[in-house]
């Protein structure tokens, strides 16, 4: 028996990577710790996506030498994808490190563990694998809030990111195994799920050409909502990341009508430039991004929207620029994702760009599509005041424990007083008092 302590970085997908991970390392009778001190495993699950993302993970794998010159038993493994992108590199860099696993390796991780504290030399695997290694359904007990992953990688390779490499191709899980997942979450009191892919609109889409082009029939993103809509128990549904490609009108009806569905979207736009949307090889405009927007609102009373956004790609001029701030200001977010364009090795816009856009502009358009976004979700937050909003129980709040916490249907952490005999998991009425940039403050209708 062994105590092990998971440090996570990068997006949704490595936590739930991490989340089952913890579950494979439990079965084996291993405990979890919370003390770096006191494990004698630590694993790092690491993200490639930005240089910054990069440099936080080896910083922190860089102070454990301490660590293991006290403790020399101790296992210290990099996991995830940069992991993927670096493999023996890591090890030559950091020395003190046993294990460098790749994401597709992650049921392989209890063993190759075992072996280190065994005193096995340290092990590079990152064989990329053409099915979905293994099960994947194992979560956490008690989870009001699960995810759930349903495909893996990614084929759109977009001109600045790494995630192709790290993540490898697309391969979607079976329609089938999902559904037992999500059926077996609801027996244990799971009530809102988030479903997971890199590319999740194109789930099933691999698979189809795979069985035959044409007349293939394997499930797609919106047959799979459906299905897992059907799911007594599970009270609301959350998807990421969609692609604006994969969004024709059967996903946009699929959404709009299906009531577990949250009317909360997260679609990432990167530009508001048709040029640069077309250098990062996006495969779409920004007209028809804001098409989708339209579609989709014209549909619906309230609904959310919120994106990820890239500034300071190469050439990106301050015209590119304002056409960015336009879309942003059309489209009026609840929340967005900002990110400095940062040049990654193996990628086609870093082999054919130079990454021209000095720091200091790409810091300060940063700068201001945050505080173009600060007033528009603050304003956003403001118009709630006053309404009943329904809110999904999380439990006391992590601030303070004498009131609690839930989420609207668009995500927001929204804070109330208990009232009865309130329990994670209830959908309650809540009258919005008050609203800050982050929260909403108010009152539980009886
Ligand atoms: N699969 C998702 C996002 C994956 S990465 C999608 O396509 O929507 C999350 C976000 O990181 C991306 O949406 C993008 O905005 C940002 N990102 C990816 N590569 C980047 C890079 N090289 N520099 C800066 N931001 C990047
Ligand atoms: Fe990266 Fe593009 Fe795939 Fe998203 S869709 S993971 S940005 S390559
Ligand atoms: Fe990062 Fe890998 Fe996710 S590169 S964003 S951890 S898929």
């Amino acid at each position: 028996m062994a105590r092990f302590l998971i440090r996570t970085y990068g997006c949704q997908m490595n936590e739930r990577d991490s989340e089952l991970l913890g579950c494979l390392l439990r079965d084996r009778g291993h405990l979890p710790t919370e003390s770096e001190e006191q494990a004698d495993v630590i694993l790092v699950n690491t993200c490639s996506v930005r240089d910054q993302a990069e440099r936080k993970a080896v910083g922190k794998v860089g102070l454990f030498k301490r660590l293991k010159r006290q403790k020399p038993s101790l296992v210290i493994g990099i996991i995830g994808c940069m992991a993927q992108a670096h493999g023996q590199a890591l090890l030559d860099e950091l020395p003190h490190v046993d294990l460098v696993v790749g994401p597709d390796q992650l049921h392989d991780i209890p063993d190759l563990v075992e072996a280190a504290l065994q005193g096995a030399a340290a092990v590079v695997a990152t064989a990329v694998r053409e099915v979905i290694p293994g099960d994947l359904s194992a979560h956490a007990p008690d989870q009001v809030f699960a995810s759930v992953a349903v495909m893996r990688g990614c084929n759109q390779f977009c001109s600045y990111c790494i995630v192709p490499q790290t993540r490898g191709r697309e391969r979607s899980r079976p329609l089938a195994d999902i559904v037992a997942e999500v059926e077996q979450l609801a027996t244990r009191g799971t009530r809102e799920v988030l479903l997971l892919g890199q590319n999740i609109t194109a789930y099933g889409v691999a698979e189809a050409r795979h069985e035959g082009g044409a007349g293939a029939a394997h499930p797609r993103f919106a047959d799979l909502l459906r299905a897992v809509h059907a799911v007594p128990g599970i009270v609301r549904l959350r998807f990421t990341s969609p692609h604006i490609r994969f969004m024709d009108a059967d996903f946009v009806d699929c959404v709009c009508s299906l009531p577990k569905v949250c009317k909360a979207f997260h679609i990432p736009v990167q530009s508001g430039s048709d040029r640069i949307l077309q250098l990062m090889h996006r495969g779409y405009t920004a007209a028809d991004y804001l098409r989708v927007v339209e579609a989709i609102r014209g549909r619906l009373d309230r609904v959310a929207f919120s994106t990820d956004v890239i500034v300071g790609f190469p050439t990106e001029t301050a015209e590119d620029f304002a056409a960015t701030r336009e879309l942003m200001r059309r489209v009026g977010f609840d929340m967005a994702y900002i990110f400095k364009y940062s040049p990654r090795r193996g990628t086609q816009a870093a082999d054919r760009f130079p990454d021209d856009v000095s720091a200091e502009v790409k810091l300060q358009r940063n700068q201001l599509l945050l505080e173009d976004l600060e007033g528009s979700v603050a304003a956003r937050n403001q118009a709630r005041v006053g309404q009943c909003i329904e809110v999904l129980v999380e439990g006391p709040s992590r601030r303070n424990a004498a009131r609690w916490q839930g989420r609207s249907d668009t995500s927001k952490v929204v804070i109330f007083d208990p009232v009865g005999t309130l329990a994670p998991g209830a959908l309650v009425r809540v009258t919005v008092e008050r609203a800050t940039a982050h929260s909403l403050f108010g009152s539980i209708v009886p």
